[in-house]
């Protein structure tokens, strides 16, 4: 017997686009049953970024553990559920079709619909699990009126600026042109030697160092609300090299890592913020929606609580970075506006949004 009421949903959602294995159970797009994560991290920090083979891998040992966990944790029985939702893009095509396989087993076994997700979609919808986003002050998305949002999506795999209008309408507004900023992040820790993943060691780094001591020239871009972060790393590398350049594979000791890292967040939190001002404005945002690993970033937070005239939400960390439980949120309006797809769906790895 199903324990879900009618016109409600219960959803088993799994992600599996980069390095992380997740699956969580979400009760009508907004309440948390159970959240499971099996982070790669460690894996990737020897080769000190994502190393797509070994992800796929890890995938394949981690998916039915943690699937069985999340159901465990739930207390959710197969036959209480509406839906099984997965990530079908964008990602690393040997990583999404883990998760896409395992969803199609699940529903072929139990009968149940199949929801292949955006990812980026999923980013926007972590904001509408229960006390994240503009839903706990009040009902976000709950009516026409509450639209259009902005959301500003910065990940090592994501730059990018996008309109929704309404569930499910989308316009993608902007995005980068070469790195995401995480990646910039990630590419400048390298070059520093502090370690992967970037954002965070040279979040660390930066609170030592002077963010003022060397400027970066802010890229001058066709489209008024795309970002390139190429030209900071390349203007870092400058600096070190003027210093000294590496030896044995770290900086010269000569070299300012702690003014450097401080200079170099100071830019890209610089430009982030000042592109999500002027778009909010211009497509009259009624609140601003920030998702992905960058966000963690205790900088961009500050700046964008204080410059920005609208409501901005930042999800707890744990629904920042990527999660199934956003999947299952993006999953439950999706299936309300009748998305449903066969068993024959494919991965998508360079879906877009918008
Ligand atoms: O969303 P995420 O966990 O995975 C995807 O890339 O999809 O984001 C990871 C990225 C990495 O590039 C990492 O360096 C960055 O987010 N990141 C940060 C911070 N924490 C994680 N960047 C800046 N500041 C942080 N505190
Ligand atoms: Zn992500």
């Amino acid at each position: 017997m199903s324990n879900v009421k009618v016109g409600a949903t219960r959803i088993l959602a799994i992600e599996t686009s980069c390095d992380e294995t997740a699956a969580a159970v979400i009760d009508n797009g907004r309440h948390i049953r159970s959240n499971m994560i099996a982070s790669q991290i460690a894996l990737h920090q020897r080769y000190g970024g994502v190393f797509p083979e070994m992800a796929s891998r890890a995938h394949i040992e981690a998916i039915a553990p943690v699937i069985r966990q999340a159901m465990e944790d739930a207390g959710a029985g197969w036959d209480s559920l509406t839906a099984v939702a997965v990530t079908k893009g964008p990602g690393l095509p040997g990583s999404l079709v883990v998760g896409v396989n395992a969803a199609k087993g699940i529903c072929l076994a139990y009968d149940l619909p199949l929801i292949g997700v955006n990812h980026l979609e999923g980013h926007l919808y972590a904001h509408w699990l229960a006390g994240t986003g503009p839903a706990a002050n009040g009902p976000a998305g709950e009516s026409e009126q509450d639209f259009p949002l902005l959301g500003l999506i910065v990940s090592g795999g994501h730059t990018e600026l996008v309109l929704m209008k309404g569930h499910g309408e989308y316009e993608l507004i902007g995005h980068t042109v070469d790195d995401a900023a995480g990646e910039a992040f990630d590419k400048v820790a390298r070059m520093l030697a502090l370690g992967y993943p970037g954002g965070p060691a040279i979040e660390r780094a930066a609170t030592q160092g002077n963010p003022h001591r060397f400027k970066f020239s802010r890229p001058r871009m066709d489209r008024p609300f795309d970002f390139s972060f190429s030209g900071a790393k390349t203007a870092a590398w400058y600096v070190v090299r003027d210093f000294g350049g590496m030896i044995d594979g770290k900086p010269n000791p000569r070299v300012p890592v702690f003014d450097l890292a401080a200079s170099f967040q100071e830019a890209v939190v610089d430009w982030l913020v000042d592109k999500t001002l002027r778009a909010a404005q211009h497509y009259h945002a009624h609140a601003v929606l920030i998702g992905g690993g960058v966000s963690a970033n205790r900088l961009l937070r500050e700046r964008m609580a204080t410059l920005l005239p609208m409501p901005v939400f930042f999800p707890p960390l744990s629904l920042c970075t990527d999660n199934a439980a956003m999947i299952g949120a993006a999953a439950h309006f999706a299936y309300l506006r009748g998305a449903r797809h066969d068993l024959d769906m494919d991965v998508e790895p360079d879906l877009k949004i918008g």
